[in-house]
């Protein structure tokens, strides 16, 4: 894939060979949105993915841009919200691309967050057995993480991301100035995945979360620009080391196997994704440093950023036997063991199968340590 001509402001590139990309981290480049896909050399039929949100919000932008550039665009909108990532919707949006006569020239722009990038880049996956699409992440979740790595998928009945293909974009396009129209809660939530790849891959980071986190929660422009660039770093990286996650990739999944079963425990009302995964993040590390993996300072100094960050840190009630049926349903659970990211030190992880009752014996004695 070729690399983008113009000089942007943030430009990471994930590198896997053909299917190599550039991330642009650009505030206002919605705006340039049309010359970044004329610079890639499209020239077919684009496709909006979307919905009624974005489009108040960016539609017209993204369409003036597209037409400015010489594309002929087609928006479809579809209901907000994670009840769309289901088969269902990838049908009702295939139906459209055919009504539209899409060809394999055409390209698919997915203008949202991570519900809207995880659908449309499934779409893009199948439709005539694969066109290009291009990620236009809107939340901070999509920009920092769920855009980067090709990961696209829905949900199934009996799961969550149970179908899906590992497809990688052309493009993705950030646009830091979006994520000043995200609400609150969402931004907040962001902040959880932020912190995990200092936790996970770069103790300076670590620390430069710490010392700027109260710029970064009130939007700093230059804070703010190093956070999206530094974690698209981390992430094409790791992605590039372990594309399809059969070892390293697994690490991005810390604070997630306690996270995941809050959500579902939850109900997938309770806590949004982000938040799910800052107590993750908190109660994981807590329990390795039981395990005697991490020092009592890696739980303290990562609980205290969490807090800082405005997430909440606190356990729910829940019964050891329900926390760990819901563990049991995690993703990376293979043969029976569940596998956790566990900190050794900030910026260190180990991914292990946990001991039942190793988990069942440190659960019990929260009761008496939790603060
Ligand atoms: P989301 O896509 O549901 O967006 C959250 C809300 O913010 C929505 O209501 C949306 O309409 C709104 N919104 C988005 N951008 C906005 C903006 N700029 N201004 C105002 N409102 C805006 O949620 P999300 O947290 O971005 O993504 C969660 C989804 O991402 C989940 O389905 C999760 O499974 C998936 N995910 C995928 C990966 C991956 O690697 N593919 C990684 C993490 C998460
Ligand atoms: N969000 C985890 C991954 O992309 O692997």
């Amino acid at each position: 894939m070729p690399q983008i001509k113009t000089k942007k402001t943030g430009l990471v590139r994930v590198g896997l060979g053909k299917r190599s990309y550039d991330i642009a981290i650009h505030p206002g480049g919605l705006t340039q949105l049309g010359q970044y896909l004329k610079d890639l050399g499209f020239s077919g039929k684009v496709g909006i993915i979307t919905n009624p949100v974005l489009e108040g919000l960016y539609g017209r932008t993204v369409e003036q841009s597209l037409k400015r550039a010489g594309f002929q665009s087609h928006m479809i909108s579809i209901p907000d919200g994670e009840r769309t990532k289901t088969l269902r919707w990838v049908a009702h949006i295939l139906d459209q691309l055919m009504e539209q006569r899409f060809e394999r020239q055409s390209v698919l722009v997915a203008l949202g967050g991570g519900v809207i990038g995880d659908l449309t880049g499934f779409v893009a996956s199948v439709y005539l057995r694969g066109i290009p699409f291009v990620q236009v992440a809107t939340t901070l979740v999509a920009q920092v993480d769920s855009s980067v790595g090709g990961k696209t998928g829905v949900n199934h009945p009996l799961g969550k991301n149970m179908i899906g293909a590992f497809y990688q974009p052309s493009l993705v396009l950030l646009d830091t100035q979006t994520l000043g129209t995200l609400p609150t809660r969402e931004w907040i939530a962001g902040l959880a995945e932020v912190i995990k790849y200092g936790m996970i891959a770069d103790r300076n980071f670590f620390t430069f979360l710490e010392n700027r986190m109260d710029d970064i929660v009130g939007m700093e422009q230059s804070a703010l620009h190093h956070v999206v660039k530094r974690c698209c770093e981390i992430k094409a990286s790791v992605v590039a080391k372990d594309e399809r996650e059969s070892g390293l990739r697994r690490i991005l999944n810390y604070g997630h196997t306690i996270g995941h079963a809050l959500e579902s425990l939850g109900k997938y009302k309770k806590y949004i994704h982000g938040e799910a995964v800052g107590i993750g993040m908190v109660w994981e590390a807590d329990l390795s440093q039981t395990l005697g993996l991490c020092s009592k300072q890696v739980v303290t100094r990562q609980r205290d950023l969490v807090k800082r960050a405005g997430l909440p840190t606190e356990l729910p009630t829940v019964t050891f036997r329900d926390l760990w049926a819901a563990m049991l349903h995690d993703k990376k659970v293979a043969q029976g063991l569940v596998y956790c990211v566990l900190p050794k030190a900030i910026g260190k992880v180990t991914v292990d199968p946990l001991d039942q009752k190793a988990v069942k014996s440190w659960f019990n004695q929260l009761g008496k340590n939790r603060t």
